[in-house]
């Protein structure tokens, strides 16, 4: 296999995403510098069914991914010569569509003679913290928010995942998206429930907060969304009309009340001093400002990427893929898409 660092001194890191619903390639250089950050998101094409069709999804990724990988060698001016490595997500997510990334990985590291790193989703979530903060100290405390998951994560150091808590039923996203089809927005919900929220009073509807057991840092928001639902019914029912932005921001302020606090009292059990925020919905507003705000009483830092980084992008594979490839985690070219892989349970 041909050895690792370029002629500039530098790993440079082609990543891959295609576990959703974005077909995403990116190159980065020492897991710090994003010379580029293709996305093509496939959300027009699913909008009309309200949600991702699996199907759909890993037949657009086949359709994209060789032009996408294009454009970000294309834009970050280098070839296949250049890389030092190919980074790949593979798992958790839509087994046909992780298969597209897994399969396109695997060609280009056997016929480039590159080594190929196999990334978890979630971690690679978890490391777009680090395009935002390269000199990020561990331990830290992340919470990760994301369509698919509710996690909080001890992390001690590169690699080492402790998963403290997650959701027993619906994902922090989910219920954002489920909330937001039920009052007639569109697809996904959470940007668009953070948007309608800054125009409402969060004080007017009396949202469900799920605390469960006393200690636990497990999530359910599957009775917040059936208070939401029963909600709209009610109103409905007897001819009244409900004012959805302030609708939007009491649901919204009952879900972020309960991730703060609970990433919170994380942070003073484990006496860490970094908080971050990794997935789709640490895009959100209200969550960034009330977990800025109240960290900030404690003494705490957080951090949380751009929003382009929040939401599935291929950077963060391969700024996850470079923190592995320091401890020489290669894949063997047998790799396959694990769809239910766990944070920390490598398979391979
Ligand atoms: O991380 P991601 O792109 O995909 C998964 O791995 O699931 O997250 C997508 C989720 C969707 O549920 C979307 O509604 C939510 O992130 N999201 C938001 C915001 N932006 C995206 N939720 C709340 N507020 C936002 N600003
Ligand atoms: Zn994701």
């Amino acid at each position: 296999m041909k050895g690792v660092d370029t002629v500039s001194g530098q790993v440079v890191i082609l990543g891959i995403e295609t576990s959703c619903d974005e077909t995403s390639a990116a190159v980065v250089a020492d897991g710090r510098t994003t010379l580029s950050n293709i996305i093509s998101s496939q959300v027009p094409v699913h909008q009309k069914f309200g949600g991702v069709v699996p199907e759909i999804a890993s037949r657009k990724h086949v359709e994209l991914v060789n032009s996408v990988i294009q454009e970000a060698l294309n834009e970050a001016k280098v070839t296949f010569r250049d890389l030092s490595a190919v980074a790949v997500t593979y798992g958790p997510g839509l087994v046909g569509a992780l298969l597209v990334g897994v399969s396109s990985a695997k060609a280009a590291a056997y016929s480039l003679d590159l080594p190929l790193i196999g990334v978890n989703h979630i971690e690679s979530h978890i490391y777009a913290n680090f395009l935002a903060k390269p000199d990020l100290e561990l331990p830290v405390i992340c919470l990760v928010v994301s369509g698919g998951h509710t996690d909080l994560v001890y992390i001690e150091n590169h690699g080492n995942f402790r998963l403290l808590g997650q959701t027993r039923d619906d994902a922090a996203g989910e219920a954002f998206d489920k909330i937001a089809r039920a009052i007639g927005l569109g697809y996904p919900g959470g940007p668009l429930i953070d948007r309608l929220a800054m125009e409402g009073d969060p004080e007017i509807v009396d949202f469900p907060r799920a605390y469960l057991e006393s200690g636990s840092f497990d999530f359910s928001f599957s009775g917040l969304k059936s208070f939401a639902l029963n909600y709209l019914n009610r109103v409905s029912m007897t001819g009244g009309e409900v004012n959805k932005a302030d609708f939007a921001a009491g649901f919204q302020k009952a879900v972020v009340d309960v991730l703060v606090d609970k990433t919170l009292a994380a942070a003073s059990e484990y006496k860490v001093r970094d908080i971050l925020l990794a997935g789709g919905v640490a895009a959100n507003s209200r969550l960034r400002k009330e977990i800025l705000c109240r960290a900030g009483g404690m003494g705490l830092r957080v951090t949380y990427p751009d929003p382009v980084f929040c939401t599935d992008n291929a950077a963060m594979v391969a700024c996850a893929g470079y923190y592995k490839y320091r401890r020489g985690e290669f894949a063997p070219l047998t790799l396959n898409a694990v769809p239910g892989l766990k944070l920390g349970a490598d398979k391979y």
